[in-house]
């Protein structure tokens, strides 16, 4: 059964026929696995690619059956594969009907945390810093001066949003407190502006491929992402293309990672993200930066002003946490901007949240005081993990591709010809070794043939990672009980 996909029109919350289902399944890809697991992987293709939307009913059994020319009973397991794994829910008397399963959200783990024994390769996120303890004493032993008064700071306590501005400055961006507002985190950031800028059916510029957590913020306000491809091989060619989207698709916000693009890694040149600036301050684009990666400097690569600093009065906004440079369960990040800006996301913050925590706001303002030092000790942890891994992905997975990132936190790898990441991600968790699909970082179907690899897990992990990789990448699915692969994508 041969299809071809780009005669398949898209569908929305319908009802499908058989036959049309059986069609945009196309070819089924049993290759070492049940008749039925390879239909549910096509049902799941298909879900995930956006042809069948969430609340469509899948066609009865019996019929599917028919069209696909197998049992009943194989549908009928294929169907319980889906619902079993979130993507579809039965209700009773009326059908199944497609779900959006939460492992396929950025905060899927959190619902179904890794079991011991588990190689959790998912998220690219180190462990914590190991000057973060004395970071939490030091706030602990001034905890008195933090009590008196209500505890409430709607935009962030004066002491933090004053570090986090003087770190901009001197970096090159002139920035007063007025400037900042603290948030929990760098996604509860992107989350807060896309809520303020973004109307439902707004276009918004992003990298493709890009953070999966800012697509699922922007989907949740109903804004539309207009992708330009980004390659780490040629990371300013980007500035050209996103020239062109613009002009052609009008967006009105674009979603930027011009140091260390998580996956790609692609950082811009100095000359690059000037341009990129101005082009998007000439289309009247409001551009969020995110910089949770831009300190990560590895290779000794120079250190660049922050984002926008050369282009003064352009409307950028840039993000950044603490997450990657200390640990991601402080859940401190900020946000950056000109003060009107900031005064407007500061309203729709105060009436989202409160305040973040006042304990863990006073910590960070320890951490930035002997903040240069944390981030020598994190970039060299850093080379030492992405050199280990590099070397044995050399040895181990000859034919894989990929370019040494000069910072951040992973190996965007091309597989060889004919491999699919969907496959290899499904054969690595069958021997307890968990991997976002490269398909996580695109807009539909995208990025099948890539997998991200972060060197954030301790170093005794990578080897064994790699190895389960080199054993299972080709040839048959292990044969241990398959893993639910616990999805949060960082
Ligand atoms: C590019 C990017 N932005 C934002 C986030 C979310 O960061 P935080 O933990 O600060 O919310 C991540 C986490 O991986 C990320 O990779």
């Amino acid at each position: 059964m041969a299809i071809d996909r780009k005669q398949t029109t898209v569908f929305d919350a319908a009802v499908f026929d058989a036959e049309t289902l059986a069609k945009l399944v196309g070819v089924i890809e049993v290759d070492g696995q049940p008749l039925y697991r390879g239909i549910a992987d096509g049902l799941r293709r298909v879900i995930a690619d956006g042809s069948i939307g969430t609340g469509s009913r899948l066609p009865p059994e019996r019929a599917l059956s028919h069209a696909l020319g197998v049992s009943r009973v194989t549908v009928t397991s294929a169907y319980r594969e889906l619902r079993e794994k979130g993507w579809a829910e039965a209700v009773h008397g009326a059908g199944t009907f497609v779900a959006s399963p939460a492992e396929e959200t950025s905060w899927g783990t959190m619902m179904h945390p890794p079991s011991a024994g588990v190689l959790d390769f998912v998220n690219a996120a180190p462990e914590a810093s190991p000057f973060l303890p004395d970071a939490f004493a030091a706030a602990i032993g001034a905890v008195d001066s933090l009590l008196p008064g209500h505890g409430y700071a709607p935009t962030g306590t004066q002491a933090l949003r004053t570090a986090i501005a003087a770190r901009y400055t001197v970096r090159g961006l002139p920035t007063s407190p007025e400037q900042i507002i603290v948030t929990a985190g760098a996604g509860d950031a992107a989350h807060l502006v896309f809520e303020t800028f973004a109307r439902p059916g707004n276009r918004v510029l992003i990298e493709h491929p890009t953070y999966p957590g800012a697509v699922e913020v922007l989907d949740s306000v109903g804004a539309v992402p207009v992708p330009v491809p980004i390659d780490a091989a040629d990371p300013d060619a980007f500035v050209d293309d996103a020239d062109r989207a613009a002009r052609q698709n009008a967006p009105t916000l674009a979603y930027l990672m011009p140091d260390f693009s998580n996956p790609s890694g692609a950082r811009l040149s100095e000359s690059g993200r000037g341009r990129l600036s101005a082009t998007m301050a000439r289309h009247g684009i409001v551009t969020i930066v995110d910089e949770v990666a831009a300190d990560l400097v590895l290779d000794g690569s120079p250190s660049y002003e922050p984002f926008g600093a050369p282009t003064p009065g352009t409307a950028t906004i840039s993000i950044g946490s603490f997450s990657k440079t200390v640990w991601g369960g402080l859940r401190v990040g900020w946000v950056r901007s000109d003060v009107e800006l900031v005064s407007r996301m500061a309203r729709t913050y105060a009436r989202r949240q409160l305040s973040v925590s006042i304990f863990e706001q006073a910590t960070a303002v320890h951490l930035l005081d002997s903040f240069d030092d944390i981030l020598a000790a994190r970039r060299t942890w850093l080379l030492g993990q992405r050199d280990l891994l590099v070397s044995h992905m050399r040895a181990e997975l000859p034919d894989w591709d990929f370019r040494i990132p000069d910072g951040g936190l992973s190996l965007w790898c091309s597989l060889p010809d004919g491999t699919s990441t969907q496959d290899v991600v499904r054969r690595a968790a069958s021997r307890n070794l968990l991997l976002a699909a490269g398909t996580r970082f695109g807009t539909g179907y995208a990025f099948d043939d890539k997998l991200r690899v972060p060197f954030t897990r301790p170093s005794g992990e990578l080897g064994r990672a790699v190895r389960i990789l080199a054993e299972t990448s080709s040839g048959a699915a292990g044969e241990g009980h398959p893993v639910e692969p616990a999805e949060l994508v960082v």
